[in-house]
């Protein structure tokens, strides 16, 4: 495998692009390929097996174009997908995510932590293990957030349907004493201003994208496998419509692209 070629990043949409961000910012020699599944999205209320069924078609897609790595900049897909496309690529760096409840019970002075996540994320068996295996000595209370990746896709991070929707997930856990929220979904560090609002100072808000960066880092330089740069300048594929994801890069990604349409 070629140091210089690309790592391949996916998502149910444009939530992956924050994690994005953190390895463009950590491995700025990389060449990096994004695919939203935005035809798809929101994956977190859809069956492990169809999630299962998309991650199997972009995985090939993303080797197809020559991907020397893949992370799954999703969550709710990590949970679903992740074991399976290990078993089928061996040899394949393969980085997922799951909700930082390790930090979070580090973290947490009042002993209370709080998961906004997928439904999908927090009703599987990996979630169920990691709190099994972190979790023990804090009280967890889990927030399922419908409705509110749909916002973010269409670019509203901080209008008034938004702000409510949030508001709503939030109270119930800041009544209960969480100081400490982990963000468990790549969608939600993109309304962390609107969630800073609405949370007093002293709560901190946890997210893994920077650690998934750096987790890549460590992979890479195991195998050998760092690129020395230049990087060729990103690729972008929608299976949604193209013009959407186009629309939302400048602010997402920090500046325009082109996106291909993926047909699959
Ligand atoms: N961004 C995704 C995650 O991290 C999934 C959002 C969705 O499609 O529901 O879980």
């Amino acid at each position: 495998m070629l140091k210089s070629a690309p790592i391949g990043v996916f998502d149910s949409g444009v939530g992956g692009l924050s994690v994005l961000r953190e390895i463009r910012a950590r491995l700025p020699d990389e060449s990096l390929l994004y695919v939203a599944d935005s035809g798809h999205v929101p994956y977190g209320e859809k069956s492990p097996e169809f999630i299962c069924e998309r991650s199997g078609v972009i995985a090939e897609f993303l080797l197809e174009q020559g991907a020397k790595a893949l992370v799954l900049a999703c969550n709710t897909a990590t949970a679903a997908a992740v074991a399976e496309l290990r078993a089928r690529y061996p040899q394949l760096p393969i980085i997922g995510m799951e909700p930082a409840v390790k930090p979070a019970a580090a973290a947490t002075q009042s002993g209370v932590v709080g998961v906004l996540a997928t439904t999908g994320t927090l009703q599987s068996a990996k979630f169920a293990a990691l709190l099994d295996r972190f979790a023990s000595d804090v009280r967890v209370i889990t927030q399922p957030c419908p409705g509110l990746v749909e916002r973010i896709e269409a670019g509203e991070l901080d209008g008034r349907a938004t702000h409510e929707l949030l508001q709503a997930f939030v109270e119930p856990l800041l009544a209960e004493g969480c100081d400490t929220l982990i963000l468990g979904c790549t969608h939600y560090p993109f309304i962390k201003p609107l969630l800073r609002q609405l949370v007093p100072e002293s709560v901190s808000l946890i997210d893994t994208g920077a650690a998934v960066a750096r987790h890549l880092q460590r992979l890479l330089a195991e195998r050998e496998l760092l690129a020395q740069g230049p990087a060729q300048a990103g690729r972008f594929w929608s299976s949604g419509e193209p013009s959407q994801l186009s629309r939302v890069l400048p602010v997402l990604w920090g500046e325009p692209a082109p996106v291909d349409a993926l047909l699959r």
